[in-house]
Order: C-alpha cells, then sequence, then structure tokens
C-alpha cells in the first residue's frame, strides 16, 4: 500500500473535523474525494501530508508510519501537497516560483528537466516565464501551483481542489496535465466539491461528509446510486 490512513482524527484547537477516516491507496491508484464545502477535505489532506498534527489515528506511507512527521520530511521521501488557493509569490516570476518547489539541494541539471516537464504540462507557463506572478490571470496563476508542486518527483500526490473557481477552458488544461501525470507512476489523492471533472482520472471515488467517508466505489458505482447523484453530479448533466 502506498497510503495507509487508520482512524485519522483531526481539526482545531478542541475543534474535530476528520471524525475517523480509513483510506488506502495502492501505488499509482487515483482516488478521488468529493464532497461539500467546509466538511474537512482540506483539514484531511494537511492531516495527512504534515501540515497539521492529528488528534488521533495513523498515517502510513510506503510501509513507514508518518503521523508525526513535519511536512519537509514527508516531501523528499515523495509525498508533495498542493494546498488549495495557490500561494504564490506575486513579485517572484513565473520561473522562480516553479524552482521554489524544487528541492534546495536538486542539481541544477535535475531543475532543468523538472522544469522541461511542468513547460511541456503547461506551455502556456514556457510562455511567460519571465513574467510575475502577480499579473498573471487566475488561470495562469492556478498552472503556476500545480507546476511548482511537480517540481519535485511525487509517489504519491496530494491536490485539493484544482478546478476550483476557474473557467472550464482552463479546467481542461489543468485536468490534461493531471491525468498525464496520474499515467505515471505517481498516486493520486484528489479533492473536488463535486463529480463534473474526475470521470476520467479516477480510479476510486469516496463521498466525504461531516469528516467522514460515506461512500465508496467507482466513478460509475457512485453515479448509478441516486442520493449520490442528486447531491454532486449537477455538473455533469
Ligand atoms: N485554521 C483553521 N482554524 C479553525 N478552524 C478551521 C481552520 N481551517 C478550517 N477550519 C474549519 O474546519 C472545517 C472544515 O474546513 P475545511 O477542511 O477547509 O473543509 P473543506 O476543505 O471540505 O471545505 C470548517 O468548519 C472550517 O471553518
Ligand atoms: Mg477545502
Amino acid at each position: 500500500m502506498l497510503l495507509s490512513v487508520r482512524g485519522l482524527t483531526a481539526g482545531y484547537e478542541e475543534t474535530c473535523v476528520v471524525r475517523g477516516v480509513d483510506l488506502d491507496l495502492r501505488e499509482s491508484e487515483t482516488f478521488v474525494l468529493v464532497g461539500p464545502n467546509g466538511h474537512g477535505k482540506t483539514t484531511l489532506l494537511r492531516a495527512i501530508s504534515g501540515l497539521l498534527r492529528p488528534q488521533a489515528g495513523e498515517v502510513w506511507f510506503d510501509g513507514r508510519r508518518i503521523d508525526q512527521m513535519r511536512t519537509e520530511e514527508l516531501a523528499p521521501l515523495g509525498l508533495v501537497h498542493i494546498p488549495q488557493g495557490d500561494h504564490l509569490f506575486p513579485d517572484l516570476t513565473v520561473e522562480e516560483n516553479l524552482l521554489m518547489g524544487a528541492f534546495p539541494r536538486a542539481s541544477w541539471r535535475g531543475r532543468r528537466q523538472r522544469l522541461d516537464r511542468v513547460y511541456a504540462l503547461f506551455p502556456r507557463l514556457a510562455d511567460r516565464r519571465r513574467q510575475r506572478a502577480r499579473t498573471l490571470s487566475g488561470g495562469e496563476r492556478r498552472q503556476v501551483a500545480l507546476g511548482r508542486g511537480l517540481m519535485q518527483e511525487a509517489r504519491l500526490l496530494l491536490v485539493d481542489e484544482p478546478s476550483l473557481g476557474l473557467a472550464p477552458v482552463i479546467v481542461d488544461v489543468v485536468y490534461d496535465a493531471l491525468k498525464q501525470i496520474a499515467a505515471e507512476l505517481t498516486g493520486v489523492l484528489l479533492v473536488e466539491e463535486n463529480f463534473a471533472h474526475i470521470g476520467e482520472i479516477a480510479d476510486r471515488v469516496g463521498v466525504f461528509e461531516m469528516g467522514r467517508i460515506v461512500r465508496e466505489g467507482s466513478a460509475a458505482e457512485l453515479a448509478a446510486d441516486r442520493m449520490v447523484a442528486e447531491s454532486y453530479l449537477g455538473g455533469i448533466a
């Protein structure tokens, strides 16, 4: 198992937001969690990637227990988290922002190769490589944020709402890139609010409500579930 989450409970101070999540992800599998705003999807990803210390439960990555480890220790092991909301350095250029994602001790040649890979996935960024991040469109910023995560050699990529707030044509660009990444050896744990874009990419889907995975299956199985379909299929119909 690439990732095993057992009874994971996490929140803020006294508040419990994630309530006993169990989740298994095999090597190179893509698992998508779908669920409404405010139910704890981001908190779950943060608890897995070490940005937030869990209140209870265990997280195992590649046979190693990681729930007491920090993000900076996990990234070199190949667990890379691309957070919701982009968080670029506005006064740095596209390329400088991307290079921020590379390992501090990566060789010049290694960085160059990763950059070329990102530019191949997002050709728009190659055209804008010398442009400051604050002058970019929302869609371009999202591509930089994803590209920066891809500057590291991930074995498991956590991606939080990559389609949020984007025009449909940019969502297609983003998902084409995610599909290519998912087709490689990388495991992907992806979070979205609904099913609209995930049909082709998801090996398995979990419905996440009130801090728990309440249903799990293939995208087709869940689409056939009337309650799930009514809540989350609005984007497809
Ligand atoms: N830093 C924080 N401090 C306190 N409460 C938070 C914090 N971040 C999120 N929350 C609360 O945790 C709950 C779940 O939020 P979140 O994990 O962002 O949900 P989702 O990603 O599903 O929209 C919400 O009620 C939110 O207000
Ligand atoms: Mg969120």
